[in-house]
């Protein structure tokens, strides 16, 4: 039986936010249908300096605080707004943390999914090679397009996972239940920096899945609601895991029922912040949790991972003894807290202030340049990175 799971998780986002108030004015749409109707109070923006590497870099750099950089081995990234179609950007991830050479580097890529199957190597391996580790990172920046249904779903941000066969947080279980089935809900082709969504039928597809993997999952481990202490989900915008999770609550007694509500509460509440993150997503539902509520050891948490496309997967995890000395809320809430907020002019200019899709050279604005990693601007298509002063 593996014990492996999670040693650590580190956080990142951007410096911006945009406040969905002023969109939805701006937009013509009652506020309500943004902060109530979606669930969504904020979206991080992204400057074209901040992407998938720099999220990526910082949040792993934030998980590895205190830790011994010469056991890592591996840097396993999901991501679906990767910046590159050949190389990793778990590469240039590994040059900005300053690793050695022997570390093995590999991008992921089945849309949200990514960071779930990166998580489930990284243990796979972790559990074969006791001594070692490995970070399993999703990062992305969610863009839909200006006037976009999809606009009110947007956030970029990473979430890195220090794996080990030894974890002080969360020990993730075996009982593992997938789904993979081909769906035109949600997909980026590569002439396009923006999705293309069919959001209904994305959420449509998305409570399927959970729903048939739910019955699985209970078929499989003989568990139910009264089993839980809280299910966590992929959150592209809060009201979708709350659409799930009210399947769940039917089946608990009114105790546990409340319970899983205000407890889907917390782990919503940086997701709310923060935005759509993607592949992060989940495991930024899983900080949230963590960070804002008081679990005890040996709670049972169910995690539902879902990609669009469509894949997805349930599975449990169990609080170690200790663990909440291992997480940081004051560091996580303070880059929250700390971003700027833009008005809808200035993030509309950062939108279209995007990398040109042909090999020319371009520089980003250094008014921007913020967070311990930036991108510069491409150099004879060469990307530019470099860390903050
Ligand atoms: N006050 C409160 N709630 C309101 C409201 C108001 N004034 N106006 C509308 N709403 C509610 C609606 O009833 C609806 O809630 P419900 O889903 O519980 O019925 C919700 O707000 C959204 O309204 P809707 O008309 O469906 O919005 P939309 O057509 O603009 O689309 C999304 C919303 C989420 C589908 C769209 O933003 C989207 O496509 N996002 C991307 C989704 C995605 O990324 N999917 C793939 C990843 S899993």
């Amino acid at each position: 039986m593996s014990e492996a799971g999670i040693d650590r998780i580190g956080f990142a986002t951007t410096s911006l936010f945009l406040d969905m108030r002023d969109l939805a004015k701006s937009r013509g749409v009652d506020p309500e249908k943004y902060t109530v109707g979606i669930g969504q109070a904020e979206q991080s923006v992204a400057p074209s300096s901040q992407d998938s590497v720099t999220l990526a870099a910082a949040a792993a750099r934030d998980a590895m605080k205190g830790e011994d950089p010469g056991e890592v081995d591996m840097i396993l990234m999901g991501t679906e707004s990767g910046v590159d179609a050949s190389r990793a950007g778990a590469v240039y991830v590994k040059e900005l943390l300053g690793l050695p050479d022997r570390v093995r580097c590999v991008e992921l890529k089945q849309a949200c999914y990514g960071a779930t199957a990166a998580l489930s190597w990284a243990l796979d391996y972790v559990s074969m090679r006791p001594r070692r580790k490995v970070l399993a990172i999703g990062s992305d920046i969610a863009r839909y397009g200006l006037n976009t249904p999809g606009e009110a779903t947007q956030g970029a941000g990473a979430v890195a996972l220090l794996c080990s066969a030894d974890p002080k947080i969360l020990k993730v279980e075996e009982d593992r239940e997938f789904l993979t089935a081909l769906a035109a809900d949600f997909w980026r082709p590569t002439y396009s920096d923006c999705a293309i969504v069919d959001g209904h039928y994305s959420t449509e597809v998305y409570l399927e899945f959970f729903s048939r993997l739910w019955k699985r999952y209970k078929e499989e481990t003989g568990r139910g609601a009264q089993d839980f202490e809280a299910f966590l989900f992929h959150l592209p915008f809060a009201k979708m895991g709350l659409k799930a999770l009210r399947e769940v609550l039917k089946e608990a007694d009114p105790d546990r029922a409340e319970k899983l509500r205000s407890r889907f509460e917390a782990s919503a509440a940086y997701g709310r912040r923060v935005g759509n993150i993607y592949s992060g997503s989940l495991y930024l539902s899983l900080l949230s949790l963590l960070e804002s509520s008081l679990l005890e050891a040996g709670s049972r948490i169910a995690l539902f991972s879902y990609g669009s496309g469509a894949e997805a997967e349930l599975f449990s995890a169990t609080l170690q003894e200790g663990y909440s000395s291992f997480l940081a809320p004051e560091r996580h809430l303070a880059a929250i807290n700390g971003r700027r907020k833009v008005g809808v002019g200035e993030y509309e200019h950062l939108f279209s202030d995007f990398l040109p899709s042909s090999p020319q050279d371009y520089s980003c604005d250094e008014r921007y340049f913020a967070g311990p990693f930036r991108l510069a601007g491409v150099k004879g298509q060469k990307r530019q990175y470099e860390a903050g002063m």
